[in-house]
């Protein structure tokens, strides 16, 4: 994507990577449109952008939510960019979490952006511009005990993206799809999974400022897969090719993790 997107959906606008994609998409004139569960740090962002900001209240984790936003994405003829990020990590074995957690973990992850994006796609594609960030994770390339549905739907995420990537080239259209792939990053992330911060060392983490900007740099070079930072790309090029028996033993509780 070589011009600035005319108008940007973002998902997980009320906090961390959602809010500083807008900010530096309003720094480039791109008009926002800005969706959480949370409306009043979306308020506190928009009084604040200098650009029009619509302001959309929706749970992905429900029918009626995805069916909401999706419903707007269809009548924004100028949407140039859509941002799948809502998103959360949950603790505990899967058959001792939370199961409706589980679930809506699958829903936002996974049902929402696969609604958005074929609601998005539709209009981009027959427009012949736009494109698609799906905010995945590098636990996408890994499994985890004690986050196995976070680190299942962020495989599929991955896939998802690949496949898109895959069918928009074969098909010769310019419309762009990434799958950014971060690793731990200080955002608000792990105070809502209850995630023990000191428990990660201070060297894995990143700024959210960083990884946003990494993924913007993505679209100019309409990279599919953006891992912000040489050691989160090395260990995501590693766990690719390890085989299962090291991959397991490198999967075992560590305490605290998720990303
Ligand atoms: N931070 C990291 O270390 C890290 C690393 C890799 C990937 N990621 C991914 O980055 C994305 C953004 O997370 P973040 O790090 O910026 O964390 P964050 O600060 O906690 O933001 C998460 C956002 O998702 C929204 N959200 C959660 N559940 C939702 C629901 N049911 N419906 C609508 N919105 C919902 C939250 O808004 P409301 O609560 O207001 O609804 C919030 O705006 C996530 O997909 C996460 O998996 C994060």
């Amino acid at each position: 994507m070589t011009q600035s997107p005319r108008t940007a959906l973002i998902t997980g606008a009320s906090s961390g990577f959602g809010q500083v994609y807008a900010r530096k998409l309003a720094a480039l004139g791109t008009k926002l449109i800005l969706t959480a569960r949370r409306e009043e740090p979306m308020q506190a962002l928009a009084a604040e952008l200098k650009v029009p900001v619509r302001i959309l209240a929706a749970d992905l984790a429900t029918d009626h939510g995805i069916a909401a936003v999706a419903h707007v994405i269809r009548e924004t003829d100028t949407l140039d960019l859509l941002i799948n990020n809502a998103g959360f990590g949950t603790k505990k074995r899967f058959w001792e979490a939370d199961y409706s957690q589980q679930e809506a973990m699958h829903r936002v992850h996974i049902m929402a952006t696969l609604q958005l994006t074929r609601a998005a796609l539709e209009g981009m594609v027959a427009r012949k511009r736009g494109a698609v960030i799906n905010v995945s994770s590098v636990a996408g390339f890994i499994q985890s005990q004690g986050s196995i549905s976070y680190c299942a739907t962020k495989t599929w995420m991955n896939s998802f993206t690949e496949g898109l990537a895959m069918e928009l080239h074969g098909a010769g259209s310019p419309v762009q799809v990434q799958a950014l792939c971060p690793g731990y990053t200080h955002t608000g992330f792990h105070a809502a999974a209850g995630v023990d911060k000191s428990l990660i060392p201070g060297w894995m983490w990143l700024d959210a400022e960083y990884v946003v900007e990494k993924s913007l740099q993505g679209l100019q070079n309409n990279q599919v897969f953006v891992i912000p930072d040489w050691k989160y790309k090395a260990a995501a090029a590693l766990m690719r090719h390890l085989p299962l028996s090291i991959r397991r033993r490198l999967g075992r509780p560590g305490g605290d993790r998720r990303t």
